[in-house]
């Protein structure tokens, strides 16, 4: 695996591998890497000749100041595991490179209520500063394909939407989420759980399956205030929202005759930690 934290000899390497006509996939992650991530190297390596997988903790995108400062940053153990999944390239530029006017600069995306509803409106500017980081990263890394989680759902209408605006030409592909053996999405964020909590924030999931195996029989906002409730009444969590929204809009869903692509989205602190997940409970590819 090549490693590269310089932006010269990066855009070298890719250049020459543009040149021998090869294919390049692209994973965008910030470290503390799991088997989600891996799973994403793994997709893209499928279907590419080479797999660039980026390390950055973007700071833009960090509302809570806290929560920056508690990222788990793990390089050294990152780096075994991108050589193991058979990554071709790891890059991980400096603040300084990725940012080298400073960080308002670069286009100025407008998602309008994307960017307001769930994530958007518990942690305002997350996305601009998430379409700004993978906007600056498309261009030093100018891959075919881009490859993200739908564990962050909301994150990928945003680059959809971040691409459109752009007129980037990159194809975007969503992976499934991976989850620990108790349904409990992988997250970074997870190694900041003590285990007990690791194994109550198991909950979370088991609400968005109780709401997908309902919501064919039962009043959507109903089921929705019931599982704000189950999550509310269980000890040291804390939900911030539970919405059922349409996958492409992502606007409230009232009943499941409203759309064909239906997505369950939950965030709730469990203890010191928020979690976020979802679960697509209709899908209809008509
Ligand atoms: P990060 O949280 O490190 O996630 C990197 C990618 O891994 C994202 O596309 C995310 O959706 C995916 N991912 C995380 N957990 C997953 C899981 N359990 N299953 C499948 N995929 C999973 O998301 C970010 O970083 C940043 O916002 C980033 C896009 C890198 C921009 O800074």
């Amino acid at each position: 695996m090549w490693a590269f934290q310089q932006l010269e000899p990066f855009e070298h390497f890719i250049s020459r591998q543009r040149a021998k006509g090869h294919s390049i996939g692209f994973v965008p992650t910030m470290g503390a890497l799991h088997a989600g991530h891996l799973s994403l190297i793994r997709q893209s390596n499928a279907a590419h000749d080479i797999t660039v997988c980026s390390i950055f903790v973007n700071p833009t995108q960090f509302n809570d100041p806290l929560d920056l400062l508690k990222y788990p940053r793990m390089e050294a153990q990152d780096l075994y595991l991108l050589e193991r999944a058979h990554c071709g390239v790891a890059f991980l530029p400096s603040e300084a490179e990725v940012y080298p006017q400073g960080h308002g600069a670069g286009p100025e995306f407008m998602f309008g209520t994307l960017d307001q509803i769930m994530e958007g409106a518990f942690r305002p500017g997350h996305f601009l500063g998430v379409a700004q980081v993978v906007y600056r990263f498309l261009q030093m890394v100018e891959p075919d394909a881009i490859y993200m989680g739908q564990k962050d759902f909301q994150q990928v209408a945003i680059v959809r939407e971040m691409i459109r605006q752009a007129g980037l030409q990159v194809r975007l592909v969503m992976c499934p989420t991976v989850r620990e053996e108790n349904g409990l999405a992988m997250s970074s964020r997870n190694v900041r759980l003590p285990e007990t909590q690791r194994t109550q924030a198991a909950l979370i999931y088991e609400v968005l399956q109780d709401i997908k195996e309902r919501a064919h029989s039962a009043n959507l906002p109903h089921l929705r205030e019931e599982a704000l409730r189950r999550l509310a009444e269980a000890p040291g969590f804390r939900p911030e929202y539970v919405e059922i929204v349409d996958g492409r809009s992502l606007q409230q869903v009232n009943a499941m005759e409203e759309s064909d692509f239906v997505v369950a989205c939950i965030a709730c602190w469990v203890g010191e930690v928020r979690l976020i997940d979802n679960l697509v409970i209709k899908f209809s590819d008509k």
